[in-house]
């Protein structure tokens, strides 16, 4: 393993920045083990709760969406582990001996009122050799009904009180990781600064439910016809948790873990791009395996060489400080329009559809010759400039790279509207 990956993450040096998420592939020490063993650098045990709360699963419990025959997300109604913490603080002693390297990163939850047994447990995870403790405040299903899990990020005076309790206990860096289902997560975010952690870990899953089976009428993740509201992952919601990363380290200024929809080591990039210093993976795994991260790596670095990068901290990015207010997009911007490169279109008509049919209608099919054929003509597509606003859905959905592209009409906005907007397009 190239030294290039080497990764920093709260004063730990890790071989990369691939974590294993807290979830079924860290349901076990063995599991984790077989995880370094594979190559990641950081694992994250699958949360533990309270001593005294019994854990018991439903069935099924997982479903994936699929397109094209490839898991784009899943729905879990997972609940945290079902072991004892005894057996747990046994292996987690076992692996902190056997592999010194790695980043072992402790996951607990308690009741967000029941501060001693935060306290108590965080305590455990210290003993046993943990780098550092996440604090499990996002759970979104079944916790949540006994106090725990998301409940106790969409209340900040919960946050403050658990992410300062866990503070006043814990030797080692405390990660507090935050439910994405909320309306304003940089409050979430503040008040676990205040409280005094010392990274924030975003995403937990996105509520949600995956879909139904429109023969059998009932929902895909059904248990005898019920479902319950779930969490979900994989590459769907990277979205999401690029928005969470960006709004957490501009509120917080604190290093972040990223977690939601890494599937590939782009996808990696991305987030270290926006501001994120580590990267967890969890459906990923789930789906593929833990030999996965081979690929994570080879990709990064390649990256690397692309970019002439000789290190992952050059080659993270501090994007979050571009996220900012539509009103600002439009005082420092001017108006664009869209050209269509003729040599490459094929003239399939489906920038043409999506403009007609999404209001704009600035697209129309012509006629030019066929430079590759002797007599032959061939159609391209067309802009109406003067009706062109350059949305960019023409852009998205072309299937041909390098085809469709915009670029700056010199016009300060707002553009020239169209006579459609003003008139009674009806008559
Ligand atoms: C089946 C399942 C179980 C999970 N269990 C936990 C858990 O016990 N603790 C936790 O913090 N997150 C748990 N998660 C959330 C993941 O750690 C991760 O944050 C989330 O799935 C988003 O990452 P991904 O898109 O790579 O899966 C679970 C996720 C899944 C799919």
């Amino acid at each position: 393993m190239s030294s290039r990956l080497f990764s920093e993450f709260l004063g730990f040096q890790m071989e990369n920045p691939w974590c294993v998420a807290s979830a079924p592939p860290t349901a076990t020490g063995k599991l984790m083990a077989d995880a370094f063993d594979a190559g990641w650098g950081c694992a994250i045990m699958k949360t533990v709760g309270p001593v005294e709360e019994p854990i018991i699963n439903v069935a099924p419990r997982i479903q994936t969406m699929k397109k094209w025959n490839r898991e784009i997300a899943m729905q879990n109604i997972e609940l945290i582990t079902d072991r004892r913490l005894s057996v747990w603080l046994d292996e987690l002693k076992t692996l902190r001996k056997r592999y010194p390297q790695k980043m072992i990163i402790g996951s607990v939850m308690a009741p967000g009122h029941d501060m001693s047994a935060w306290a108590k447990l965080i305590e455990e995870m210290n003993k046993v050799g943990c780098n550092a403790v996440e604090l499990n405040l996002g759970c979104p299903h079944g916790m949540p009904e006994r106090d725990m899990g998301a409940v106790c990020s969409q209340d900040a005076d919960i946050v403050y009180n658990i992410v300062s309790t866990a503070k006043s206990v814990s030797k080692v860096p405390i990660l507090t990781k935050l439910t994405p289902n909320v309306t304003n997560i940089k409050v979430m975010a503040q008040a676990a600064k205040k409280g005094g952690t010392d990274a924030i870990t975003v995403i937990n899953t996105v509520n949600g439910i995956i879909g139904i089976d429109i023969y059998k009428r009932k929902p895909h993740l059904s248990v005898n016809g019920y479902t319950a509201i779930g969490g979900i992952s994989g590459n769907a919601v990277k979205p999401m948790g690029l928005k969470c990363v960006a709004e957490c380290r501009q509120a917080t200024g604190l290093p972040i873990s990223a977690t939601g929809g890494i599937a590939s080591w782009s996808d990696g990039v991305e987030y270290l791009l926006m501001g994120a210093d580590q990267l967890q993976v969890c459906t990923e795994i789930m789906i593929r395996g833990f030999k996965i991260v081979d690929n994570l790596n080879k990709g990064l670095e390649k990256y690397l060489d692309e970019m002439g990068f000789q290190t992952i901290q050059e080659a993270k990015g501090e994007l979050y400080k571009n996220v900012t207010s539509f009103d600002y997009l439009l005082k420092h911007s001017s108006s664009e329009k869209v050209q269509v490169n003729e040599e490459t279109c094929t003239g399939c008509n489906l920038c043409v559809v999506a403009c007609e049919n999404a209001g704009y209608d600035a697209l129309k099919l012509k006629e030019v010759e066929d430079k590759k054929r002797t007599q032959g003509r061939r159609k391209v597509a067309e802009v109406i400039v003067d009706k062109c606003t350059g949305c960019n859905l023409c852009v998205a959905v072309c299937p041909v790279p390098a085809c469709m592209s915009l670029y700056d009409s010199q016009k300060a906005f707002p553009y020239q509207l169209h006579a459609s907007y003003a008139e009674n397009t009806l008559g």
